[in-house]
């Protein structure tokens, strides 16, 4: 009798064909089947390496683990708690379908005890939830925040670096995979969204909901802004953050956000993520690494794969012990541009705005908002256009003005 541990793939595209590959290299494991969907695509194994049904790995049982790869949310999640109500272990890479269901994914692994790890879902091949899970279990947290989305950082690299324009940076980054035929949850900020809110369930014990989190993407980033950016010596960087302000309380956001020379997270070019951590005791930490692909997806797959049969599994021990509230709300200051409706600033209750750039097409300003205000008109704003970034407390607004008049940056 084999002694080695079956698994069982479901999906065999970038990151199922990524696992595939780094497999070859692990002598214990051996695949007892891959399911797919589409019976028509040419495959690079033979046809009797695949089922297209799903129930036949599920009900499999000499299948030790599942892997869970495929591309469809609410399938995936439809044979995860299946799996997991018959407590299976099942390691995922779809955070959507996690950061939507954590805390049903999480009761259910306690209730049946079944294993869940998903490793792979937030930033690639960096062991970002392992580091939070098993290394800071206890450590208090103030800040965990970064690059969680490399389709985007490679959009705003090249706009930085080779003064493309969105459209064609983005064309660049299909090309090459990075980004998806539909890049809305990419560029959107919904992609770093998940991802911050399964960070902030490990690192803080807290489970925010989702569409109470302050979310702008970089859909609407123009090579005018970046060049406003670099002419204070920044650059524009999509920036997911979750932390304790002053009262003890989590913010958590995804805003595009003019980052500086002194921050890590400036240094983080292309695809690649960037993770920063800051803890009460240990101090401040950066992971740095490819945030997607297939090999290194596939690797972090693999991780979670030989912990889970070495019966590794997450205790979410923050969010046993929970304690901290989600903030009620924060004051942000933001560079804004948008569609101008007959020259007028958009009607928001800035505490303090000063527009500096203003015609008859385009209206910028610097402003002090409350977020939730932000969040209440985010369907007006993005309705006209807009790009939003958040200015850090260092950047001086007449420094900003100051650059933009001397660089012809302003709208006349
Ligand atoms: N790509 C990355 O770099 C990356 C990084 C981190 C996490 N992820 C996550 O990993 C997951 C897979 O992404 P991917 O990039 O590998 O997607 P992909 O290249 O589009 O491949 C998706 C695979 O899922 C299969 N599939 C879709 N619906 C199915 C269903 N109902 N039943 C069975 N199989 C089904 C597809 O079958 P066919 O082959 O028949 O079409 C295909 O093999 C997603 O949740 C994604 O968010 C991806």
């Amino acid at each position: 009798m084999s002694n080695k541990h079956k698994i069982g793939i479901l999906g065999f595209g970038c990151v199922g064909q990524g696992l595939y590959d780094v497999l070859q290299h692990n002598q214990l494991l051996e695949i007892a089947n891959i399911c797919v969907k589409d019976k028509e695509k040419e495959r690079p194994l033979p046809a009797t390496a695949f089922t297209f049904d799903a129930q036949q790995l599920l009900q499999d049982d000499s299948i030790d683990l599942l892997a869970e790869l495929i591309s469809d949310p609410k399938e995936a999640y439809l044979l995860v708690k299946q799996a997991l109500l018959e407590g299976k272990t099942v390691v995922s890479a779809n955070k959507k379908m996690i950061a939507e269901n954590l805390p049903e994914l999480v009761q259910l692994q306690q209730q049946y005890k079944g294993v869940l790890l998903y490793e792979a879902a937030v930033c690639g091949s960096i062991p970002i939830l392992r580091t939070l899970e098993a290394y800071y279990s206890t450590e208090p947290l103030k800040e965990v925040s970064g690059i969680l989305n490399g389709s985007s950082n490679y959009i705003l690299h090249k706009l930085d670096t080779e003064n493309l324009s969105y459209e064609e940076a983005l064309h660049q980054a299909q090309a090459l995979g990075f980004a998806e035929t539909d890049p809305t949850l990419d560029v959107g900020g919904y992609d770093a969204l998940h991802k911050i809110c399964i960070i902030a369930a490990h690192a803080f014990g807290v489970v925010v909901p989702l569409q109470k989190v302050l979310r702008f993407g970089i859909s609407r980033v123009s090579t005018q802004d970046v060049a406003l950016a670099q002419a204070v010596g920044a650059r524009i960087k999509l920036v997911a953050s979750a932390k304790i302000n002053n009262l003890g309380e989590l913010e958590v956001q995804v805003l595009p956000t003019f980052v500086f020379p002194d921050n890590e997270l400036y240094y983080v070019h292309a695809e690649f993520n960037g993770v920063q951590l800051d803890a009460r005791f240990a101090g401040s930490q950066f992971l740095k690494g490819r945030g997607a692909g297939s090999h290194p997806t596939g690797s972090a797959v693999w991780a979670d794969v030989s912990a889970a049969l070495a019966g590794y599994k997450y205790t979410y021990p923050k969010l046993q012990a929970a304690t901290t509230p989600v903030a009620a709300d924060a004051t942000l200051r933001v560079y804004l541009r948008l569609a101008a409706q007959n020259g007028e600033l958009p009607n928001l209750p800035w505490h303090e705005v000063t527009s500096f750039g203003v015609n008859s097409q385009v209206v910028q300003l610097v402003g002090t908002i409350l977020r939730s205000d932000l969040l209440q008109h985010q369907q007006e704003l993005e309705a006209r256009g807009a790009f939003i970034a958040q200015l850090p407390d260092e950047l001086a607004e007449e420094e900003l003005l100051r650059a933009a008049i001397a660089t012809e940056l302003v709208a006349a």
